[in-house]
């Protein structure tokens, strides 16, 4: 169905700072590449076409400290080894 085109379910970044290299393909090696995926506006951002982008095509312009801190923010999403 056309407005499914491409869809897929948003991942978790829950221990994503364990798990790089990021996105479906593995084409950023590290947070700092992801964010500023996001930053330019995602595909349409970077030029490409993708049909039904949800995310904004808009640049977001952060700042360095706030891309500082959405790294810092993921990296506290990394699970902790139980202690048995
Ligand atoms: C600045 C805000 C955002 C940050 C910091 C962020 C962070 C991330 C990270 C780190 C990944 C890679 C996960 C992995 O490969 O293990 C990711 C993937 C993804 N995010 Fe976001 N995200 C943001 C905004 C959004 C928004 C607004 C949406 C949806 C509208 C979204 C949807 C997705 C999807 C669908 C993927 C998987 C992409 C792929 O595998 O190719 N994200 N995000």
């Amino acid at each position: 169905m056309a407005p499914y085109l491409h869809a897929f379910k948003t991942t978790t970044v829950r221990n994503t700072a364990a798990t790089a290299p990021y996105m479906h393909n593995g084409v950023y090696k590290t947070l700092e590449e992801v964010i500023d995926f996001y930053d330019k506006g995602g595909g349409i951002g970077l030029g490409m076409k993708v049909d039904n982008q949800t995310l904004s095509d808009e640049p977001l312009n952060l700042t360095p400290k706030e891309k500082q801190l959405l790294i810092a923010f993921i990296h506290t999403l990394t699970d902790k080894a139980p202690q048995y």
